[in-house]
């Protein structure tokens, strides 16, 4: 049983978003008498112990969390932490045992069978981590296929597909089966076919982890900069932090079904809030991780010869120190808003390196 209290969560920018997915209380138990279960979990006692009484899987332990509008929230852990669970309690592929999901002001769980079905239609689109594209459909037809259930003129789901089929860089495939494509492809298809349905939220469930290391970094970036312009509430799963930390702009850490830490990546890299996200953290490339906007020293200074943007990373600013001792942290109209010295470079990129600080 999670406690909230220990739950470190950032409200800073989180006051004028608007709240597209909330979960309130998420507690999910498998087997057939979960109850009894559930009961135990609320006592106090761990996901293995209420394994070991009552033979029941704990798959969520009272999960809450706000995902914003407009954002990447990504669910971070590892395999069994309850991340497929999580995202399927959204559209309402598992019912949970306790608590409540309420999507742009409507509680999922109390929808009718129709309003289900048209909620999955028109709100919420997938993208499955093993692309579940039918083969022997096309390209076109399979990225078309959510608009023709949806009941849309052939003509019509035709063009926006091929639309969709060139913003994720297939013109020229459109005719081609599945299996004539490779792994990245056909995930630019799963990507598409979501993406074709126009719908505010897309739920993307691992949908990197097959690829390869450099395709997987390409379809990252091809996300990021499709989102500046689409602008999609996105629910992104993995157990990949430095992917995690690459394109969340909010980021909640799961172990054993139970929220564990959320916040904004920096906040994880720099805060981590126990010792099992410590371990985390510990891997990554702090330098790539922490913009230099979160570390700097702000407000007016003498101006600095260089300088950098705040969106920045410590490792672009390093080789300026080689020349400067100061360099500038500006804003997108390029006023100075902070500073940075090399010395508090070292520091946070040090902090969590065992054997320092
Ligand atoms: N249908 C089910 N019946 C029983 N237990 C289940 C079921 N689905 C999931 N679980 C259990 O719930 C827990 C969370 O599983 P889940 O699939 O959500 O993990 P995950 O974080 O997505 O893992 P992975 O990274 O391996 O996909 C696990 O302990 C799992 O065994
Ligand atoms: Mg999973």
């Amino acid at each position: 049983m999670n406690a909230m209290t220990d739950i470190k969560t950032d409200p800073t920018d989180m006051t004028d978003l608007a709240i597209a997915i909330a979960m309130r209380g998420v507690t999910k138990i498998f087997g057939d008498k979960p109850q009894e279960a559930l009961a135990l979990l609320q006592s106090g006692k761990s996901k293995a112990e209420v394994q070991a009484e009552t033979n029941h899987v704990v798959g969520l332990d009272n999960v809450s969390l706000d995902i914003a509008r407009g954002q990447i929230f990504v669910v971070m852990g590892l395999s069994g932490s309850g991340k497929s669970t999580l995202i399927r309690h959204v559209n309402r592929l598992i019912e949970p045992t306790a608590g409540e999901i309420v999507v742009n002001g409507t509680d999922v769980l109390k929808m009718s069978l129709n309003q289900l079905r048209t909620y999955r239609r028109t709100q919420v689109a997938m993208v499955f981590q093993k692309f579940g594209l039918m083969p022997h459909r096309s390209v076109i037809d399979n990225v078309a296929y959510g608009l023709e259930v949806r009941g849309v003129p052939k003509a019509e789901r035709l063009k926006e597909a091929a639309k969709w089929i060139e913003i994720v860089g297939l013109s020229g495939y459109e005719q081609s089966r599945p299996r004539q494509l490779s792994g990245g492809q056909q995930q630019r298809v799963g990507l598409a076919r979501a993406l074709a349905l126009d719908t505010e939220i897309i739920l993307m469930d691992e949908a990197f982890s097959a690829l390869d290391p450099l395709i997987r970094s390409g379809m990252q970036d091809q996300l990021i900069e499709l989102q500046k312009t689409l602008g999609k509430t996105i629910l992104f799963i993995t157990h990949d932090f430095d992917e995690a930390l690459k394109i969340g702009d909010r980021i909640a850490v799961l172990k054993d079904g139970a929220v564990q830490q959320v916040g904004k990546p920096e906040d994880i890299v720099l805060r981590p809030a126990n010792e099992h996200i410590e371990e985390f953290v510990r891997e990554v490339n702090k330098a790539r991780a922490i913009h230099v906007r979160s570390i700097m020293e702000r407000g007016e200074h003498e101006h600095c010869q260089a300088s950098v943007s705040q969106d920045a990373r410590c490792e672009d600013v390093l080789p300026l120190f080689a020349e400067h001792q100061w360099v500038g942290v500006q804003d997108s109209d390029g006023r100075q808003i902070g500073r940075v010295t090399a010395k508090q470079v070292i520091k946070a990129i040090a902090r969590h390196t065992p054997g320092l600080n």
